[in-house]
């Protein structure tokens, strides 16, 4: 059992990051194997829409996204964390989720192992919960296509400055026991 951390943040610190990490500790605790990927240390370009990847020859793009899409593919859950920029993800979370589409067929389908759990974790400055909630549904319907099932939804807000979620030991506490119940 594998769960993978995607954290976008580009903060040292970061609030969102920091509540990956503390899914992951508690997936660790119950035996999982865990591994932190941040997308700012990747380098991911934007789709540019060739379509190339629809003539059966792959992505042309050739950058780190590869290898982060076989992690993703070898992992049991994936964990994405975000900060909340202007009502959605931040910017660096687009291009990777764009870069997907590399690996739809004609017909949408996609050969990647299905069933994986995927939880969105989030903080933010002062969102009312209604605005997280048609981002919880953007993410979900995303990993969706990958074959992806909702394993949940953490976030917390007043977290602007680095390590501000550390004022919310009983949301760190509700994040472990978050990774705790992907573990089959
Ligand atoms: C460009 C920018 C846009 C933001 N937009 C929002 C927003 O729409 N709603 C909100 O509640 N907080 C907003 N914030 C605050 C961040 O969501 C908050 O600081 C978040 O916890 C940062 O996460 P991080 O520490 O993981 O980087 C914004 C911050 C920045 C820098």
């Amino acid at each position: 059992m594998k769960v993978l951390g995607i954290a976008t943040s580009p903060r040292k610190g970061a609030n969102s990051q920091t509540l990956v990490e503390h899914i992951l500790a508690g997936a660790k605790k119950a035996g999982a194997a865990t591994e932190l990927v941040r997308l700012t240390e990747k380098e991911i370009s934007p789709c540019t829409g060739c379509e190339s990847c629809k003539s059966g020859d792959g992505c042309i793009i050739d950058d780190d996204m590869e290898e982060l899409w076989n992690t993703m593919a070898n992992a049991d859950a994936i964990v994405f964390g975000s900060p909340v920029y202007w009502g959605r993800l931040n910017a660096q979370a687009y291009p990777f989720i764009d870069r997907f589409y590399a690996h739809l067929k004609p017909d949408f389908t996609i050969d990647f192992p299905r069933g994986k759990k995927i939880v969105l974790a989030l903080t933010c400055g002062g969102m009312p919960p209604e605005g997280l909630l048609p981002i919880n549904a953007y993410v979900k319907n995303v990993f969706g296509y990958l074959g992806c099932v909702d394993g949940g939804f953490i976030w917390q807000n007043e977290c602007i400055k680095p390590k501000d979620i550390k004022k919310f030991p009983e949301k760190l506490k509700e994040a472990e026991a978050l990774g705790k119940s992907l573990v089959k």
